[in-house]
C-alpha cells in the first residue's frame, strides 16, 4: 500500500553516528575505490564478480511495450490471461455473489474474497500443476468503494464489513480446459479476517505488553490486518505479513515512545474502527497494537488450526517474509520494515528443519535469533542479533526484556545503529546461488532526514532501487555478507541525476514485489503511487508494471502492464510454470487513496467495465497459448 499521509516515524535516527555501532568500529572501512565500485553496477567489482551470480540467462518472451498501456492488462504476444478471483467473488465458488449495487452484509464479505489483494501463493494438491489452494492477503480497504455511500454515514456494520474485507483468503482452485481457473468449493475453504481468533506464540506471548482486558493471558489475538506480502516455508505452511497497523490505531493522549515509534498517533489512517470497536482505540487498549505488527503463520491444509502470530520474528510493518534454509537447516527468514528510513531483518531458527517432522516443524518459528543489518560503505554487511542482554540491550538501556526487544523491534534496531534504508520491501532468494536481492522501493527525504550512503547513494530517491548481496560462504545464516547495488530504477533517459537510472532493458520505478522463481528468473512488480504515476521522473510511466530481470546481465524485461491506478504485487506459478498467477491491487485508486463512491470508476472500470459499478482487485492467471511454460 501507499503510506497515506504515514509521517517519517525513525526520528531517533542519528545522523553522526549511523555507520558504526559499539561493538565494531573497525568494521567500516571508508574506501572512495570500495564506495565507487559498490553504487555502480557493471564497474569495478560488479563487472569482475559477474560471473558468479547464476547461469544463463533465464527467460525468452518479447517485450511489452510502454505503449501498451491502458485500463487493461498487456502481456506478451503469445499470451493469454483470465480473472480467478476479484474482491467479492465467493470463496466457494457459489453463494455469496457480489451484489451490484454492493449491498453484500458483513457477513457475506466474509464468505467472499476480500479487498486489496497483495502477498500470495499456490499450494499444489499432491503436487498437482491443474489443482490446488489459492491463498491471497487482503492488505487493506478502500472504503469508499466497499460501501455503496462510501463513508458519508458511519455505523458498526460498516466496521465489521471493512473488517471481514481485510485479511487472507483460502481457497480451492482448479484450471480448466482452456487455460483459465475457476473457484471452486472444497474441505479447505476458509476467510481469515480482522476479527478472526489467532494465537500468540514466541518469546514474547503472554508477556506484560501483551495482555488486555479482553485476553489477560496475552496469547489470543482478534484477527490479522494490513497483510502485506507473503512467503512459503518448507513445510507446506503460509506466512502474511501485517503491514501498517499503525493505521487503524487511534491514541488522542500523548503517544508514548513506543506508540510513537511505530507511527500511532491521533489520527491514524482514517478506517474509523476505533468508533464501534474499542480494540482500536489506543486510549482505552494502549496494548491492543502491540499484537499486531507480526508475522503470522497459516496452514492452508488444516482449516481448524488458528493462525499463529510468530512474535520471535519481531515487531515492525512488515511487508514480506522470504524464507530459505542455512548450510546446516536451520531456517532463515528475511523480513523488510517498508517505511522511509526503516530496516532489513533476519530470523535465524535455532533448530534446523527436518522433512516430515511436521511437530518439530511447528516449533521452528518460536525458537530463534533475529538479526539487523548494517551496510557499511565497503561493500560489506553484517547481521547484529537483537538480543537481550547483547550489545546493551540491557534494563539500564531502556529494554527491559527480551519481549520488549521483539515488540520495539525498531527502537532495539536503532540502538544497534542498523542502516536506515529507501523502504525495505520484498526480499527475493537466488534458488541455486543464494544471494538475497532486497527492493528499495523510494525515499522522498533521502538527503533529509536520512544521509545519502553507499547502500542508499541518491537524494530525494524518487525510483528507488535494488540492492543485492552474498552471504559469506554462501550461507544464509552467516553474520557476514558482501553487498552491491544490482540496478538504481529510473529512465535512463532523465536528465536529473538523482532520478536517472542505469537499468538495462525496459524502463521502471519503485520497485516493490521481488520473487524468484525456481529457474532463477526474478520477478519485479512495481508499486508508483497513483499520485505520481505520468508525472515529473514518471512522465513516461503511466501505470504500474512487472518485469522480468536476469541476474547475471542485469536485463530487466517488461512482462506486464497493469489496468489504470493499479498495483501489480504478488506472484506464483504452477510447478510445471504452465500457469502465473499475478494480483491487480486497486485498480482506479484515486490520488487521495479513497475513492468517491459517486464516481467510483473515475480513474478505471476494470475487470468488470459496464457489468460491476466498481473496479476491483483481483487474482488473475496468466498463460501461453501454446501451452509452454510461462517466462521461458
Ligand atoms: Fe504493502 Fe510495502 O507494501
Ligand atoms: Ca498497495
Ligand atoms: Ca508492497
Ligand atoms: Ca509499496
Amino acid at each position: 500500500m501507499n503510506e497515506f499521509d504515514n509521517p517519517i516515524v525513525n526520528t531517533l535516527f542519528d545522523p553522526q553516528n549511523t555507520l558504526e555501532t559499539k561493538t565494531d568500529r573497525r568494521f567500516f572501512l571508508k574506501s572512495s575505490a570500495a564506495l565507487l565500485a559498490v553504487m555502480s553496477p557493471g564497474l569495478g567489482m560488479a563487472q569482475s564478480t559477474k560471473s558468479i551470480w547464476g547461469g544463463a540467462k533465464p527467460f525468452n518472451f518479447e517485450s511489452v511495450s510502454l505503449a501498451q498501456a491502458s485500463d487493461g492488462i498487456a502481456i506478451p504476444k503469445g499470451y493469454r490471461w483470465a480473472i480467478v478471483a476479484a474482491w467479492g467473488d465467493p470463496i466457494n465458488g457459489k453463494f455469496p455473489v457480489i451484489s451490484y449495487d454492493v449491498i453484500n452484509t458483513p457477513e457475506q464479505q466474509a464468505k467472499q474474497f476480500g479487498m486489496h489483494h497483495d502477498g500470495c501463493a499456490f499450494f499444489p494438491e499432491q503436487g498437482s500443476s491443474t489443482k490446488g489452494l489459492w491463498v491471497v492477503n487482503h492488505e487493506y480497504t478502500d472504503d469508499g468503494l466497499l460501501h455503496p455511500d462510501g463513508m458519508k454515514t458511519w455505523n458498526a456494520d460498516k466496521v465489521r464489513k471493512s473488517q471481514a474485507a481485510h485479511g487472507v483468503t483460502v481457497a480451492h482452485i482448479q484450471r480448466e480446459s482452456s487455460g483459465a481457473w475457476q473457484v471452486v468449493s472444497g474441505p479447505n475453504t476458509r476467510r481469515i479476517t480482522a476479527y478472526t481468533p489467532c494465537a500468540i506464540s514466541g518469546p514474547a506471548a503472554g508477556s506484560i505488553y501483551m495482555q488486555t482486558v479482553a485476553d489477560p493471558k496475552g496469547k489470543l489475538a482478534l484477527g490479522t490486518l494490513n497483510n502485506c506480502a507473503n512467503g512459503v516455508t518448507p513445510w507446506g505452511t503460509y506466512l502474511t505479513c501485517e503491514e501498517n497497523i499503525n493505521g487503524y490505531f487511534v491514541k488522542k493522549g500523548k503517544a508514548s515512545k513506543e506508540e510513537q515509534r511505530i507511527g500511532i498517533n491521533a489520527k491514524g489512517f482514517g478506517y474509523r474502527w476505533e468508533e464501534f470497536d474499542e480494540r482500536f482505540n489506543a486510549d482505552l487498549t494502549p496494548n491492543e497494537p502491540n499484537r499486531f505488527g507480526w508475522v503470522v503463520e497459516i496452514d492452508p491444509r488444516d482449516p481448524d488450526q488458528a493462525p499463529i502470530k510468530r512474535t520471535a520474528l519481531g515487531r515492525f510493518k512488515h511487508e514480506g517474509a522470504q524464507v530459505t534454509l542455512a548450510k546446516d537447516g536451520r531456517v532463515v527468514v528475511y523480513m523488510g520494515d517498508d517505511q522511509r528510513g526503516e530496516y532489513v531483518y533476519r530470523y535465524v531458527s535455532k533448530f534446523p528443519y527436518k522433512p516430515n517432522q511436521p511437530e518439530h516443524n511447528r516449533t521452528l518459528l518460536d525458537e530463534g535469533t533475529l538479526f539487523v543489518a548494517q551496510f557499511s560503505d565497503s561493500g560489506e554487511g553484517r547481521w547484529i542479533p537483537l538480543v537481550h542482554g547483547q550489545n546493551g540491550l540491557s534494563k539500564e538501556n531502556g529494554f527491559p526484556d527480551q519481549a520488549y526487544v521483539l515488540i520495539e523491534a525498531r527502537l532495539a534496531a536503532d540502538y544497534l545503529k542498523a542502516t536506515p534504508l529507501d523502504r525495505p520491501e520484498w526480499v527475493a532468494v537466488h534458488p541455486k546461488t543464494n544471494d538475497v536481492y532486497l527492493a528499495l522501493t523510494n525515499n522522498n527525504q533521502r538527503g533529509k532526514e536520512f544521509p545519502v550512503n553507499a547502500a542508499n547513494p541518491r537524494i530525494n530517491n524518487l525510483m528507488g532501487h535494488i540492492v543485492r548481496w552474498k552471504p559469506r560462504g554462501q550461507d544464509a545464516a552467516s553474520d557476514r555478507f558482501d553487498w552491491e547495488i544490482f540496478v538504481l530504477a529510473g529512465d535512463p533517459d532523465n536528465t536529473d541525476p538523482n532520478q536517472k537510472g542505469n537499468i538495462q532493458g525496459d524502463v521502471y520505478g519503485s520497485p516493490d514485489g521481488l520473487w524468484f522463481d525456481q529457474r532463477g528468473i526474478l520477478w519485479t512488480q512495481t508499486d508508483i503511487s497513483s499520485g505520481a504515476l505520468g508525472k515529473g521522473a514518471y512522465s513516461r510511466i503511466t501505470n504500474n508494471m512487472m518485469f522480468a530481470a536476469d541476474p547475471v546481465s542485469r536485463e530487466f524485461r517488461r512482462f506486464l502492464i497493469g489496468p489504470n491506478g493499479c498495483e501489480v504485487t504478488g506472484v506464483d506459478l504452477t510447478p510445471d510454470y504452465k500457469t502465473m498467477f499475478v494480483n491487480i491491487q486497486h485498480p482506479g485508486e484515486s490520488p487521495s487513496e479513497r475513492s468517491n463512491p459517486d464516481k467510483p470508476k473515475a480513474f478505471s472500470d476494470w475487470p468488470d467495465r459496464k457489468l460491476f459499478s466498481r473496479p476491483r482487485s483481483a487474482t488473475i492467471a496468466i498463460w501461453r497459448e501454446d501451452g509452454k511454460p510461462v517466462g521461458s
